[in-house]
């Protein structure tokens, strides 16, 4: 049996330069893990915030000093190859996907992953690739989502819903039956009205913040904006989420003190669990609502040109790391 893999490898935080591509020892699952062969994953901006280690605070998270793994990676989809001895929620062969925020060492040929976490078996009609792009962003969406209690018809805007986690909430509002405004730049236009866009701002012509209609929720899943630009857009009780603690981390202040000073509020959009979110995502994608949108296809050598293009901020959608033809 083999017992090396090829896998991403770092040993200090750093930029996309740092990372080699390196044989290194299989993972041997413990007790409550099972043994995934990889075949597609994310570099996302999860992932950038794990190679970079930034913001700091991100360290208690992900390792200080250094890195706590040596291998990136967040999520995955791929086929289970060998179970611990006490893992049975799974069996050999299953198809799987699964997350993790603070690291998971997913950019390698193999993974082992606790049953416990957050993975699930890929729903048959779903793609390794649709699969693993049906996670970070849309778990940050799902939480953005559960910070308000929106109903059938209520107003949203969402900035950056061309993103990641804006292209996942765009389309869960709209499977709430919500009216959503969604911000995006040219190049993207058709794709916001395919994933349902009631009303479509081009940032790189208009301003929302000039627009005459209110919102019962703003998302700013770009954190380009700031509450103090979006409150006149804001129906009474309205609320504000930024992706972003703001230009001068003015989002948790306001958080703590617009409930108590403003009938229009800031949220913050404390992560939530994520296994609840792969439950929730499982079943949108089982019904076929919910595509994730693809934007580029890397191979594991091309590690470095994938964290550079989705350092930039500017993918649309999600980024794949295909691992395996
Ligand atoms: N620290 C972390 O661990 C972490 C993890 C996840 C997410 N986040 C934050 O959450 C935010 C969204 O994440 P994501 O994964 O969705 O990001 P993403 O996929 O990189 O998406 C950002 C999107 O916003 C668009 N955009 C750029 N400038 C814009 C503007 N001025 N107005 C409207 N849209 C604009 C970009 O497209 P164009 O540039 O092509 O227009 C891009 O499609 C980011 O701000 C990120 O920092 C942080």
């Amino acid at each position: 049996m083999v017992k090396e893999m090829k896998a991403t490898y770092r040993t200090k935080y750093g930029l996309p330069d740092a990372i080699q591509v390196k044989n290194i020892e299989k993972p041997i699952p413990k007790s409550d893990e099972v043994l995934i062969r990889v075949h597609a994953t994310t570099v996302n901006r999860t992932d950038c915030g794990v190679l970079t280690g930034l913001p700091l605070v991100f360290r208690f998270f992900v390792g200080f000093p250094r890195p706590k793994k040596a291998v990136l990676g967040t999520d995955f989809a791929g086929e289970v190859v060998a179970m611990g001895e006490k893992a049975t929620s799974f069996k050999v062969g299953d198809q799987v996907f699964g997350f993790y925020d603070e690291g998971a060492a997913t950019q390698a040929e193999y993974v082992a992953f606790s049953e416990k976490k957050a993975i699930a078996i890929i729903p048959p009609n779903v793609t390794f690739e649709e699969a693993v792009a049906s996670l970070e962003g849309a778990h940050y969406a799902i939480n953005f989502m559960n910070k308000v209690d929106s109903k059938a018809g209520q107003k949203i805007l969402i900035n950056g819903a061309t993103g990641g986690i804006g292209s996942a909430l765009l389309q869960f509002m709209k499977y709430k039956d919500n009216y959503v405004t969604a911000v995006g730049n040219a190049k993207n236009i058709e794709l916001l009205k395919s994933l349902g866009a009631d009303k479509i701002y081009n940032y790189e012509q208009e301003d929302f913040t000039q627009d005459d209609e209110l919102y019962d929720f703003i998302f700013d899943a770009v954190g380009k904006s700031t509450f103090g630009k979006c409150k006149p857009l804001l129906k009474k009780n309205g609320i504000y989420i930024s992706s972003e603690l703001g230009p001068r981390s003015e989002n948790i202040f306001l958080a703590l003190f617009t409930p108590l000073f403003s009938n229009k509020k800031v949220v913050f959009p404390m992560p939530m669990n994520i296994k609840k979110s792969i439950l929730y995502i499982k079943n949108l994608l089982e019904q076929e609502k919910f595509k994730p949108v693809i934007d580029r296809i890397y191979t594991l050598e091309q590690v470095q040109e994938a964290y550079r293009y989705v350092s930039t901020g500017q993918k649309t959608g999600n980024v794949i790391l295909k691992i395996k033809e």
